[in-house]
Parts: structure tokens; C-alpha cells; sequence
């Protein structure tokens, strides 16, 4: 059996490595690994492949940032012929960029089985270009693999055949249990000088939040007064710097001292500083879930989220963009203490296992 996997951009990135690990127990499945080359910086990218030791792509698109129709048509236009070439039994796409619909698309179209990891998650907001990815990813899926059960109800909901939905639990958690240990023996905090002291960690990235000057602007608001109290370390994703470093708010920035600014950090040095932070903040779907698991606070500066679970258990806080509302949220958080809430079921590191064991037994 032969089954294409996709990655795209760094988020796919922790979702595949469990799986092509887990292949590994199935030697009549044969996996092939495409990377599209959406993302494409070593810190976006080949530094999660060596840190996650997952293989070296079978083949790399590199296809590249563009607007969202000519990244999608292009990653279309050159996945095409590799499914025609290799003729796969299935093909395996990740999560909700647009990676996932572009491939998914082009294999439905020529008769080939679609298998959706992290499928029924839903923000109701149509704004979010994930969402759209999201929506349509499991409209042509034959499987749909989900991490808690929002995602089967959702599914359900829109009509999808309930024998094609398994809720396996969280591959990004298989990851981070995987890597926990590994990720202790970071230095990051030694090399930031953040032993012993509290601190926020911070990523933002939604084009939501940081396209537009006076969005970032208002959650800068907030950022200012936490900063105060304690360092703010903040590994800046491509998109946001464009938009820190432009004239609106680089000043601005300069005169935050104790709100930190690196360069995108890997996997290993993340964990270490989410699991031993204060409290993260977030737009970021997969922090949400992190947290969750290593039961630190997080505040999610969107207006909503597609992973409920995470509000359920008690570690996520579901905040927007208005400072006040930040200020709140943050005040209650560090009056409150870490590491009470629950853990949601079946996220016990085994989701690619069971993933990989149902596609054997479907396909
Ligand atoms: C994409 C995903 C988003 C995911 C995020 C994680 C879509 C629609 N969005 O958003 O769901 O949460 O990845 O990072 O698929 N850039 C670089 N180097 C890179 C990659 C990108 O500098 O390696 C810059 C480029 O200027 C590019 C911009 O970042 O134009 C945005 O990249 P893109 O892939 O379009 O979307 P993301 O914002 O990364």
C-alpha cells in the first residue's frame, strides 16, 4: 500500500513526524513524504525535520509564499503529476493550511483516497483562511481522523458519513510526549537568562492580528503593561516582523525593553520555554493544545477557537484583541495558580498508532 503524506508549512511539521514513525511497524505500507516547500526557512522548516528526526522529503515542490490563489494553484499545478507518477493507494494531509486543500483537492479529482488528520475542528469564523481549508478538507476526505469530539459532532453535522470518523486523539501531542524529555535539556532558559524568574512567552501570527497596524497596535497595548511586570519572550514568525519592523510600530517596539524579539526558535527550545513559562499568549492553534497538555495558562488573543477542548480543560482563555480584555485575563491568570486543569481524552501520545493501524485495516 502506498501513501503519500503532505507538509507544508511548520505546523504540519510535529502533526507528521508520529506518523512516519509509526509507519514503521507496517512494512506492506509504503509512505511517501512531499513537502509542498510552502514554508521554507531553515527555522521555519529543516530544522524541525532534524530535531523531530522525521525523513528527508521524497520530494520537495518548493513551491513558496504567493497569495493565497497563487500559493494554492501552485502547489496544485506541481502535486499533480506527483500523484499521477506514483499512483498512490491514499494520500495523508495535516491540519488547515493551504498545503492541506491544495493537495487534498488535486487527489479527490483524480480518484484518489483522502485521509484528513485533525479534521472537524471549526472556529465558525469564515473570515480565517483555515477555516475555508478546514471546511473543505473534510468535505472530500474518506477518512477523517479527529483529536476530541467537537471535531465528530461538527462532522456530523455537516452531513458526513459517520463510519468515515475515527477519533484517534492528538498527533501534536504524540510529539510533545515523544519529545518532552528531550526538550528538558534545552539551554534556552540558561541562554535567556530566565532561570528562576517568571515569564510570558508569546507568538502571534494570524493575519488578523498583525497585518493590520492598529490590531497589532492595540494587543501592543496590552504586551506594554505585562512587560512591565515581567519579560515577554517573543519569537517572531516571518509574516509578523514584516509588520513590527515596519514604520507604524517599529519605535513603538523599541521602547517595550523587556518584550524580547527573536528570530523563530525550534521545536525542542520552544517546548522547554512554553513548559516553564508563567503563562503563554497565543493565536496559534497548536499552543492551545500544548498548553493544555503541559498545564500551563494560556490566553488566546482571538476571538474564538476551533479547539474547545482546551477552554473545557482549564488551561485556555479565549480573549480577543482589546487590551482590556488581555489585562483582565492576565491578572486572573497569575493570581490563579498553574497546573490545574484536565487532560482531554485519548491525547496519550499514541494518536499516529492508531491512525496509521485504522488506514491499514480501511484503505
Ligand atoms: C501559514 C498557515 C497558517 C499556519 C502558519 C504557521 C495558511 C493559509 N496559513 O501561515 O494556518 O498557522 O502557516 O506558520 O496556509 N515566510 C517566510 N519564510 C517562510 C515562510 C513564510 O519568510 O519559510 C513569510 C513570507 O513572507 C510569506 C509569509 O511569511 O509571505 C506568510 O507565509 P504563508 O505560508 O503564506 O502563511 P503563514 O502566515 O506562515
Amino acid at each position: 500500500m502506498k501513501i503519500i503524506n503532505v507538509v507544508g508549512a511548520r505546523p504540519n511539521l510535529m502533526k507528521i513526524a508520529p506518523l512516519m514513525s509509526a509507519y514503521k511497524d507496517y512494512p506492506a505500507v509504503k509512505p511517501l513524504l512531499v513537502h509542498t516547500g510552502q514554508h521554507y526557512d531553515e527555522r521555519m522548516s529543516d530544522l524541525f525535520f532534524r530535531q523531530l528526526a522525521i525523513p528527508q522529503p521524497d520530494l520537495n515542490l518548493e513551491v513558496g509564499s504567493g497569495s493565497h490563489a497563487l500559493q494554492t494553484a501552485g502547489i496544485m499545478k506541481a502535486f499533480e503529476p506527483v500523484v499521477v507518477e506514483h499512483q498512490p493507494d491514499a494520500v495523508l494531509v495535516v491540519g488547515d493550511v493551504n498545503s492541506t486543500i491544495a493537495c487534498g483537492l488535486v487527489s479527490v479529482k483524480l480518484g484518489v483516497k483522502l485521509v484528513h488528520v485533525e479534521a472537524g475542528l471549526r472556529s465558525f469564523d469564515r473570515t480565517m483562511p483555515e477555516e475555508i481549508n478546514r471546511v473543505l478538507t473534510d468535505a472530500i476526505s474518506n477518512l477523517l481522523f479527529v483529536t476530541e469530539a467537537s471535531g465528530r459532532k461538527n462532522l456530523l453535522s455537516e452531513g458526513v458519513d459517520e463510519s468515515k470518523i475515527f477519533m484517534v486523539g492528538n498527533v501534536m501531542i504524540d510529539t510533545l510526549t515523544q519529545n518532552k524529555a528531550k526538550a528538558d535539556e534545552s539551554k534556552i532558559l540558561e541562554e535567556l537568562k530566565l532561570e528562576d524568574i517568571a515569564y510570558a512567552a508569546l507568538t502571534m501570527h494570524r493575519p488578523s492580528n498583525v497585518d493590520d497596524p492598529s490590531v497589532l497596535g492595540r494587543i501592543l497595548d496590552a504586551l506594554e503593561v505585562i512587560q512591565r511586570d515581567m519579560p515577554i519572550i517573543f519569537p517572531v514568525h516571518p509574516r509578523t516582523r514584516k509588520h513590527l519592523d515596519g514604520p507604524a510600530l517599529s519605535d513603538r517596539v523599541k521602547t517595550m525593553g523587556n518584550l524580547r524579539i527573536l528570530d523563530p526558535i525550534g521545536y525542542l527550545d520552544f517546548l522547554k520555554l512554553m513548559s516553564s513559562a508563567r503563562l503563554v499568549l497565543t493565536d496559534s492553534g497548536g499552543i492551545q493544545e500544548e498548553t493544555t497538555i503541559l498545564k500551563v495558562p494560556c490566553i488566546t488573543l482571538r476571538e474564538n477557537t476551533e479547539r474547545p477542548v482546551t477552554v473545557e480543560m482549564g488551561s485556555n482563555h479565549i480573549v480577543g484583541t482589546d487590551p482590556q480584555e488581555i489585562l483582565a485575563a492576565y491578572r486572573r491568570v497569575i493570581s490563579g495558580s498553574r497546573g490545574k486543569c484536565k487532560v482531554p481524552q485519548l491525547w496519550d501520545g499514541k494518536a499516529a498508532q492508531r491512525i496509521v493501524k485504522i488506514m491499514a485495516e480501511e484503505i
